[in-house]
């Protein structure tokens, strides 16, 4: 294999670009520097500290049994048997983002791609694009979940199909990656939890997406989560909750081709509005919304 590079969003004049690569590759693990393992090391410990009583029980449970820790930023090779022999996933290594139809690709065979680098010290609090601490801390451990692996194969699956029929049925297909893996809440029995993978992974949004009286708390419902719009650059206006992870699972057993075929007559929702039918759990205040910036 080729020596890895990091690849990170280009900075031009008309703003962050993003830049695609398809190349896996090994984990350079013995490139780590020091502050490397330190980043992920203060990372860690910061993020432990604000999910205890947060994050999803499941996923607590699981990033325990996979034995990932602070002490330093751990080898796929060590991770990818555990999780093998839980789920039939593994992790594998890439240098940046993937284009969508390799990224879907990927996740319908099990494999799951880890960006290699991590953030820089600088980078704690935000980054524009996934990074190790990210895609490893974030996502890996409810892979270790066999509903929510099946989820995400089926997710993959999903893509693949999606891709195949269009851009607004990919548009369609990745709000509810968005609003389920990235950024969803459940209900567990001691109230409400995180399980998306860019809460858990940011401390700021961990604390806001619970306790903030700003955003709109919703039941999961697939095709209202289909039509709605986004934020990708301010904590979320909407979260959306499921009762549990097979709820996941049995919402995206159906073939989605005659909803993409409804969706596209009818408008997408803004990311932050309530609509008549959603099961309102809290409606937020709006407090520091921006009026503009939904994708
Ligand atoms: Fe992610």
């Amino acid at each position: 294999m080729n020596e890895p590079r990091r690849v990170e969003h280009q900075l031009t004049d008309k703003g962050y670009v993003p830049v695609y690569t398809t190349a896996v590759v090994e984990q350079p693990w013995s490139r780590y520097s020091r502050t490397d393992h330190e980043v992920w090391a203060t990372l860690f410990a910061r993020q432990q500290e604000v999910l205890a009583g947060r994050a999803s029980e499941e996923f607590l449970r699981q990033q325990r049994a996979m034995g990932m820790s602070a002490g330093r930023i751990p080898k796929f090779d060590e991770l990818n048997p555990v999780l093998r022999k839980a789920t039939g996933w593994e992790l594998i290594g890439v240098e940046g983002l993937l284009p969508e139809l390799t990224f879907f690709e990927h996740l319908a065979n099990r494999r799951f791609p880890v960006t290699w680098w991590i953030r820089k010290p600088e980078q704690l609090d935000y980054l524009s694009e996934p990074d190790l601490f990210h895609d490893l801390f974030g996502h890996v451990p409810l892979l270790m979940n066999p509903v929510f692996a099946d989820y995400m194969a089926a997710y993959g699956r999903g893509g693949v199909k999606a891709h195949g029929i269009g851009p607004e049925a990919l548009v369609n297909l990745t709000r509810l990656y968005w609003y389920t893996v990235e950024f969803g809440l459940i209900r567990e029995a001691g109230g409400l939890r995180i399980y998306g993978s860019g809460i858990v992974s940011s401390k700021g949004e961990s604390v806001h997406c619970l306790e903030s009286a700003a955003p709109n708390r919703i039941g999961f419902d697939l095709e209202r989560i289909m039509r709605t719009r986004y934020r990708i650059d301010t904590f979320q206006k909407t979260y959306f909750v499921i009762d549990s992870y097979e709820q996941l699972m049995q919402a995206t057993s159906p073939d989605f081709t005659p909803i993409y075929a409804r969706l596209a007559e009818l408008d997408s929702f803004p990311a932050g509005s309530v609509q008549p039918g959603d099961v309102v759990i809290q409606r937020g205040s709006g407090e520091g919304w921006l009026d503009d910036g939904d994708v």
